[in-house]
């Protein structure tokens, strides 16, 4: 194993976010912490109307019981919460679908600002999925679907001049996983390829790993 070695002080970048000054063409932030998964957030509004959207500011957060979070912004230049939040809170229920390459071009249809009763799954020629645990529709293309109670919302502090952003937190409560992507019965990457968001308009596709055990495990 090679010894690394550090940069100078002289070659880091460092600003203040908090001065929203970054001395940079576009904002970095989003290319640092990188990559994000996309949760892939389907629902019913309480009008029966059926909802789907990504969001990047996603993860899992804890595995026993497995929880999900996705942090959800208002609607630009209006005081709108957006609707996978709204129908999270209003009928208890979601469903996170993992979008992979195969999906992405419909993923992309999909964040678009559609109004609350327009059905984004016709929009972008998706198939509704039966769901067991939740009444909650998920993607039936998708190779992944983690059906999730509602827990809670949490707000998060805001910047000035800026609606706060608010952290979205589920139970899981049911997991559907396509055989296809199984080697062996271990989830095979090769076979998944989950697309994940970069900064900027960048994304990735997972589509290598490689493996290395704890040195507790040595
Ligand atoms: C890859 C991707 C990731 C996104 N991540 C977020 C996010 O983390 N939070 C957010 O508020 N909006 C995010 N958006 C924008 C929402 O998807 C978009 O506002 C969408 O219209 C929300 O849909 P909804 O109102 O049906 O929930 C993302 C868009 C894309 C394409």
């Amino acid at each position: 194993m090679n010894k690394p070695t550090p940069p100078a002080t002289d070659a880091i970048h460092f600003y203040d976010p908090r001065t929203g000054a970054h001395g940079l063409p576009r904002n970095p932030f989003k290319s640092l912490v990188v990559p994000r998964p996309i949760g892939w957030i389907s629902s019913w509004s309480k009008n029966g109307v059926a909802n789907l959207g990504p969001y990047s500011f996603f993860n899992a957060i804890a595995e026993t019981p497995p929880m999900v979070a996705f942090c959800s912004s208002r609607r630009p230049k209006s005081d709108d919460f957006k609707d996978s939040q709204l129908n999270a809170e209003e009928t208890g229920e979601f469903v996170v679908n993992i979008c992979t390459e195969n999906l992405k071009e419909q993923m992309n249809i999909s964040s678009a600002p559609y109004a609350a009763d327009v059905d984004e799954f016709e929009k972008a020629g998706l198939t509704k999925g039966q769901c067991k645990n939740v009444k909650a529709p998920r993607v039936a293309e998708a190779a992944v679907a983690l059906e999730c109670k509602y827990y809670k919302t949490i707000a998060l502090p805001n910047a000035p001049g800026e609606h706060s952003h608010v952290m979205v937190l589920g139970s899981v409560v049911g997991i559907h996983i396509n055989k296809a992507i199984l080697t062996d019965g271990m989830v095979d990457m090769t076979k998944f390829r989950p697309i994940a968001r970069l900064g900027y308009w960048q994304y990735t596709v997972v589509d290598n790993a490689f493996w290395m055990e704890p040195p507790e495990a040595k």
